[in-house]
């Protein structure tokens, strides 16, 4: 069968984010949205002739569709075959993991991770390269350039594949064979862990919760968790897969998951409660009485990886986004390794981990991976606490308390204002930047000095490339920090972001509220970039 060219004219909107594209679901709907996105990707791949492509979404709405279209306009460009997961399932980390088990020649990625689905929600299209980890930004520059040209693109008059039936099907001269998504996956998470550990420990009456929150990972953890490990069924909760995700807002944090949080601080709740988002790549960790931020949990797991047989020889180096708290860098800085501070966005640690110098990374926005594959994994960070607890006999809450104790604690918070006009957004950022000469040495609440403030540029230390305006960041000199940067995942309006920090060594106090810790840095941020007065909102819209 010959490779249809069909016409189209391009949109000048196709700009990716910090992970894909990512836009409302009745704008990818417009005629040739998709087929022009896609084209532009492969147009700016060379050598795929004959080559394996993975295809896999978190079952969002549009997911179907968006890989019919895919699956056509992969064969007419010449893929010799597409690996996709039967019913169109692949967490994010399942698919990096494919692409790498098979030495496929990358992925496409179907989802918009915890954005809300459905209808008039969110879909998204990420390109992963053959690592298994999102392209680099000189791919994506590439695509987004093509996307601004693109006058044709290939497609073939074929049936749909039947997403549901295991085994090969013929798209002309193109091999489609769905996969069970799930199986690979388990086998990895097998390689890495002690399952007899933490099988022994749901033995011991350990209980626990974990919120599939209607999207990708549910049939992932009703597989390992209640079926491998022998967890009481029912430890999954909205374990099935939905289009809308059951008109909810798959984002682990506890907002979306307080009611799962409420249930941990009461003294007959479970031991331990996780979750993870749309797409499966982000965590949420809360022990009895105790939420680990995204942050700690990195550091936590950093310092306690060893436990886990696949970790047993020690890790190389650690690396965590620029906002993450510096938590993580105090167990590299005792471990003698690495650290590393790279840019917003999972693909920022793809080289370190390509090149071995870090096994362990992380970031603010609840995730946390290793070297195992090139995405951030929810499932494995709540199998490598599983396993942590299972080897340590200790809860959480003692765990974390003791961690404190050796390093010290990185009081942390977020503040998010979203859906702000765009316009007064980026003003409020370039106003800062150009705050930031005038600010080293100033003093602020009496005892809070300026050590530097900088617009964070990235050089990449493996193949040499600079990111630059990542984010503000002005430092103190006892460690604290406050950084704002926009969201580049955001598909309303923009974002705005407000992290703070503040270090309390090891023999401070590792109890006070969080809030009222940074309250200090929350009101300097204020008077330096009056997010409230500028916006005119009196509170973020979401804290975590
Ligand atoms: C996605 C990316 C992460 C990133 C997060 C927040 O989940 O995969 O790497 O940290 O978005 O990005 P944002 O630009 O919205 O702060
Ligand atoms: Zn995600």
């Amino acid at each position: 069968m010959t490779a249809k060219t069909i016409e189209t004219t391009p949109y000048s909107d196709q700009k990716p984010g910090t992970s894909g594209l990512r836009k409302r679901v009745p704008v990818f709907s417009q005629p040739n949205y998709v087929e022009n996105f896609i084209q532009s990707i492969f147009d700016s791949l060379e050598g795929f002739g004959g080559q394996t492509l993975v295809i896999g979404g978190d079952g969002r709405f549009y997911n179907d569709v968006a890989i019919q279209k895919a699956i056509r306009i992969a064969a007419a460009n010449g893929f010799g075959k597409v690996l996709v997961g039967q019913g169109g399932i692949l967490s994010t980390p399942a698919a990096s993991n494919i692409i790498r088990h098979y030495k496929a020649f990358g992925g496409l990625v179907l989802s918009a991770s915890h954005n809300p689905g459905g209808p008039d929600g969110d879909f998204g299209i990420k390109y992963n390269v053959s690592n298994g980890g999102p392209a680099p930004e000189r791919i994506t520059d590439a695509v987004y350039a093509r996307t601004q040209v693109i006058d044709s693109y290939k497609t073939l008059d074929t049936p749909d594949i039947d997403l549901n039936l295991i085994g090969t099907q013929q798209v002309g001269g193109m091999v489609v064979e769905v996969i069970d998504p799930v199986a690979d996956y388990a086998a990895l998470m097998q390689s890495l862990f002690d399952f007899d550990a933490i099988r022994a420990l749901f033995v011991s009456g350990f209980r626990m919760t974990f919120d599939a929150m209607h999207a990708v990972t549910g049939p992932y953890a009703h597989a390992i968790l209640e079926g491998m490990l022998g967890a009481p069924k029912g430890t999954v909760i909205n374990g099935t897969p939905s289009p809308t995700f059951n008109n909810g807002h798959p984002d682990p944090n506890l907002v979306y998951c307080k009611e799962m949080h409420d249930l941990l601080m009461t003294p007959d709740g479970p031991d331990f409660g996780a979750a993870s988002d749309g797409d499966g790549d982000r965590n949420l960790i809360i022990g009895k009485n105790r939420f680990v931020t995204p942050s700690d949990s990195l550091a936590l797991l950093a310092a306690n990886v060893h436990l886990a047989p696949g970790y047993k020889d020690g890790i190389a180096g650690i690396a965590r986004s620029m906002p993450t708290s510096a938590a993580a860098d105090r167990v590299a800085e005792k471990l003698g390794i690495e650290m590393h501070e790279t840019p917003t966005g999972w693909k920022f640690f793809g080289n370190l981990l390509d090149a071995g110098r870090v096994t362990i990374c992380g970031e603010e926005s609840a995730g946390t991976g290793s070297s195992h594959v090139r995405e951030k994994d929810g499932l494995w960070a709540v199998l490598l606490w599983l396993n942590i607890l299972a080897v340590r006999k200790q809860g959480v809450d003692e765990i974390v308390r003791e961690h404190w104790k050796i390093y010290g604690r990185n009081y942390y918070t977020r503040h998010d204002y979203e859906e702000v006009d765009a316009a007064i957004a980026g003003q409020l950022v370039d106003d800062l930047r150009a705050q930031l000469p005038g600010l080293p040495g100033k003093t602020f609440e009496d005892d809070l000095q300026v050590a530097f403030a900088d617009d964070f540029t990235y050089h990449d230390p493996i193949d040499g490339s600079t990111s630059a305006k990542q984010g503000i960041r002005i430092g103190f000199t006892d460690g604290s920090r406050i950084v704002l940067r926009l969201s580049g995942t955001g598909t309303v309006g923009a974002t705005l972001r407000l992290y703070l920090e503040r270090y309390e060594a090891a023999d401070g106090r590792h109890d006070l509220d969080t809030q009222l810790a940074l309250e200090p840095l929350i009101g300097i941020a204020e008077a330096l970039a009056g997010v409230k007065s500028r916006t005119g909102r009196d509170a973020p819209s979401v804290i975590t």
